[in-house]
């Protein structure tokens, strides 16, 4: 059990103690071997879905503490007795297991005594460690953890830790009972982006925001929204209307001046956003336009200490005539894509009072602001 003890040239905080609301998260002591042993390494139904076999006596876990607590002079590893907050007994382990330095990312494992099991204990050691490793290392991009795919236990607690299944890799990994099909999920630095991250990118998207007239004359209790989605696993399939052939989607090359007496019908102060340079894109009824959206360039930007280009669809909008059919929806689920194809890495939506028709293709509220600025949740 070497395994947590790659070289590694980034920047770690290695191992120290972790408080939770039920836990104390420490490291390991040589005499924590026989609670080591009862608890979890000796008990085969632990053990069952793990990589290394089953300790045959508390002895064997004595000789692999001692080699363990010696790691921890190189300051790199991440290797945690787990304990009940006022009893200072080991009841599981979690440690960071793999180590890719090229993506910047690490791989957690963890295992729980019987006894513990069904408490919500190791959700909260996990989400308790993921956020000690992001705030500590500020080069880490990911962290994921895996399981054989019939643990489904294993699966709930990386789900009630707020990872995302990534996907199953077929015949991937080994472990007591052989080669097995692997779970994959994980955590973005960037998932982790908190409310002041996503203000900071409001306002350098919109500078001077807050000051603006319009948002300061906002009838108090009006609360629009923002949202974001993550573009390079969009999948455009999330919505797929059946549409039929007499509509159609592209780019808007026909006469300006007319594009903006329809987008008048639909918010009469949006025509001056419509100009000969905007990139327009349009869904269409038997050729004419029944749907519309610019497509903003929202340039780069920081999120959480991750570059990333930001896509803005904008002034989205259907002619009353043609709503309820799915047009606009799909118009944007085509915008969205675009901007992934162009290889920007998240679309915002800015403004809008229509969280839960976004939401279909996967846009996530980050914030609420009314005339005095950000709405705290
Ligand atoms: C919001 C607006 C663009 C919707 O356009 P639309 O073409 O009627 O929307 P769609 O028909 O594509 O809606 C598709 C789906 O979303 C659902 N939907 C429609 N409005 C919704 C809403 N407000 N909240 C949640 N779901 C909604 C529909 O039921 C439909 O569901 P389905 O396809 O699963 O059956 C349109 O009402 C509009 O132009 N409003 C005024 C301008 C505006 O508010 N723009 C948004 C600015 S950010």
């Amino acid at each position: 059990m070497l395994w947590f003890r790659k070289e590694n040239t980034m920047n770690t905080v290695g191992t120290r103690t972790i408080e939770t609301e039920r836990l104390v998260l420490r490291r390991y002591k040589v005499e924590d071997a026989e609670d080591m042993y009862n608890n979890w390494a000796g008990d085969p139904e632990v053990t069952k879905f793990l990589s290394w076999p089953t300790h045959t006596s508390a002895e064997f876990t004595k000789s692999l503490l001692t080699k363990w607590v010696s790691f921890y002079e190189d300051g790199k590893t991440y290797n945690w007795g787990i304990t009940l907050k006022g009893d200072d007994h080991v009841i599981g382990n979690i440690a960071v297991v793999e180590r890719d330095e090229r993506t910047c990312s690490y791989e957690i494992g963890y295992c729980l005594g019987k006894k513990y099991w069904g408490r919500g204990i190791m959700p909260e050691a996990l989400r308790a460690v993921i956020r000690y490793l992001f705030e500590g290392e500020s080069d880490l991009n990911r962290i994921y953890a895996t399981h054989d795919l019939r643990n489904t236990k294993s699966g709930r607690v990386m789900q009630k830790a707020g990872m995302t299944f990534d996907g199953v890799l077929r015949g991937s990994k080994k472990n007591n009972l052989g080669i097995h099909d692997t779970a994959y999920y994980s955590v973005l630095r960037t998932d982790l982006a908190t409310e002041e991250d996503y203000e900071k990118l409001l306002l350098e998207l919109k500078p001077g925001f807050f000051e603006r007239d319009y948002v300061r004359n906002l009838p108090d209790g009006e609360t629009p929204y923002e949202q974001i989605l993550r573009l390079q696993s969009f999948n455009p399939k999330i919505y797929d209307k059946k549409l039929p052939a007499n509509v159609t989607f592209g780019f808007y090359d026909g006469d300006i001046e007319e594009l903006r007496g329809l987008v008048a019908q639909v918010v009469p102060h949006w025509p001056q956003f419509f100009t000969k340079e905007s990139r327009i894109y349009c869904g269409y009824v038997d050729g004419k336009v029944a749907s519309f959206c610019l497509l903003e360039d929202g340039g780069e930007h920081v999120i959480n200490g991750v570059k990333c280009r930001v896509g803005e669809p904008g002034c989205v909008g259907t002619l009353p005539e043609y709503r309820d059919r799915g047009i606009g929806l799909t118009m944007i689920r085509n915008v969205t894509e675009i901007f992934r194809q162009e290889l920007y890495d998240f679309s915002y939506i800015h403004y809008t009072y229509e969280p839960q028709w976004y939401a279909k293709i996967g846009y996530k509220t980050v914030l609420r602001w009314g005339n005095r600025g950000v709405v705290k949740e």
